[in-house]
């Protein structure tokens, strides 16, 4: 058996029902199964079900009261501080300095005159791309990284930069590993240096772009009151954050649309009339954000004793908040556990705000809220226009990093229109 960073104490994976116990690779994929499994169970005092030692809160109201106290629930630093610090772990005045160096940028991106732009990117890279999934997949990674620089004034070395976020992306997994299942000495030292050559290779990068290097000293001074401040962590991480998860949505709406033709053709028929308002599209959206959480759960550390939805917290305790449980909750939802194309409460607008966390809510909430439905909605319209899908079964197969993707390889058949 393993043993676990967490503190906990049983296999905690005994017992647990799971849809698709062959696809099960690992530790981090069964994590998230396992959320799936348990969403809308509740446990014997009527509560979520914990997962091993770690209290697990997926009740819309006592979330609401989580994301909403950030002094009480806070960011946890110990996951992602190999890679550096950045708005995205730290707290308090130190995040506050950090969010203003970025925030209004996020902001300025997504305004509305900036839409053609958005439009433009998505639309010209898939049409240079080959009908694979591999293929779409970078293309979509190569537009959003376009709009993340080009809020920074800044123009991507695309090829080097896409193989760094897949550096990126294997260290946070092992990072995110290492937090369930403690590492030997020796893969926690490998990880600390790839970590660490990652992030040096980014400076490397930056650092040669002249105007990179310009933007990475505007970030130093206004950050000259935080000690160690490192100005390429923030920047990594705040593109990692926002390409990763905006393209992960798009590839669950092409994995929904490859599994049911008759929504697609829906789909197609109405984005092709040319209509201003398009309900069904935005439905699915809303429908793959409520079932695939692009992030589908959060740890915060309790800084305080406290009492939450009954439970007895205590100061340093870490909980987990599940956004999976939250988006599945039978109190808020119809048919949770149903992906439904068009959901009632989508196409009413009637969704309790609290039960819709995508993007979070809150002080903490996404800083690219706005930037990232604005890419969400424009790739998927290029995407549409494009291409067509198809699916040879329906087994659902996650690849959990920071973000939840639909694992490499899955059975999506893509044409071009
Ligand atoms: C569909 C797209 C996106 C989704 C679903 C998403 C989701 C989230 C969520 C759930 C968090 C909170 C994480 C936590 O509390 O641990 C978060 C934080 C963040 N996201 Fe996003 N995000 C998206 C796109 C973007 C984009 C496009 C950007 C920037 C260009 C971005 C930048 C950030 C940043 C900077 C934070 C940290 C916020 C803070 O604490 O100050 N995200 N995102």
């Amino acid at each position: 058996m393993v043993s676990v960073a967490v503190g906990l104490t049983e296999p905690w994976l005994t017992g647990v029902v799971v849809d698709n116990p062959a696809q099960i690779e690992s530790v981090l994929n069964n994590i998230v199964y396992v959320l799936f499994a348990q969403s809308g169970q509740a446990g014997t005092n009527g509560k979520a079900r914990d997962l091993g030692n770690l209290v697990v809160f997926d009740d819309p109201e006592a979330v609401d009261t989580i994301v909403k106290t950030p002094a009480l629930f806070r960011k946890n630093f110990s996951l992602i501080s190999a890679l550096g610090f950045s708005r995205f772990n730290t707290n308090d005045e130190d995040w506050a300095i950090r969010r203003a160096i970025t925030q209004d940028i996020y902001l300025a991106a997504a305004k509305p005159a900036q839409q053609p732009f958005v439009a433009e990117a998505y639309e010209a890279s898939l049409s240079r791309s080959e009908a694979t999934l591999p293929a779409i997949q970078q293309a979509l990674f190569a537009a959003s990284m376009t709009i993340f620089y080009r809020a920074f004034a800044l123009v991507p070395d695309m090829a080097t930069t896409l193989s760094l976020l897949d550096r990126v992306r294997d260290v946070l997994r092992r990072l995110q590993y290492y937090s369930w299942v403690s590492p030997t000495t020796a893969e926690r030292a490998t990880t600390i240096k790839d970590a660490r050559t990652v992030i040096a290779d980014f400076a490397s990068m930056l650092m040669s772009d002249t105007r990179a290097a310009a933007e990475m000293k505007r970030f130093r001074t206004e950050a000259t009151s935080i000690e160690g401040f490192s100005p390429v962590e923030e920047f990594v991480m705040n593109l990692f954050a926002g390409v990763e998860t905006t393209v992960t949505t798009a590839l669950w709406v092409m994995d929904r649309l490859g599994a049911n033709q008759q929504v697609q053709e829906r789909i197609h028929a109405e984005i092709l009339s040319g209509e201003a308002q398009t309900p069904y599209t935005d439905c699915i959206i809303n429908e793959t954000m409520r079932y695939f959480p692009p992030i589908p759960f959060l740890t915060r550390e309790v800084s305080a004793d406290t009492v939450l939805d009954g439970r007895e917290l205590r100061a340093g305790q870490l909980i987990m908040v599940s956004i999976v449980g939250v988006h599945q909750n039978p109190a808020f939802w119809e048919n949770p556990r149903t992906f439904d194309a068009s959901r009632k409460e989508f196409i009413d607008n009637s969704f309790d705000r609290r039960a819709f966390i995508p993007f979070l809510t809150g002080p903490r909430m996404c800083g690219g809220a706005r930037l990232g439905r604005l890419e969400v909605k424009e790739a998927v319209l290029a995407i549409v226009r494009q291409f067509a899908f198809s699916r040879a079964d329906d087994v659902i197969r996650f690849d959990y990093a920071l973000a939840l993707r639909p694992a490499q390889g899955s059975s999506v058949g893509v044409s071009r229109r």
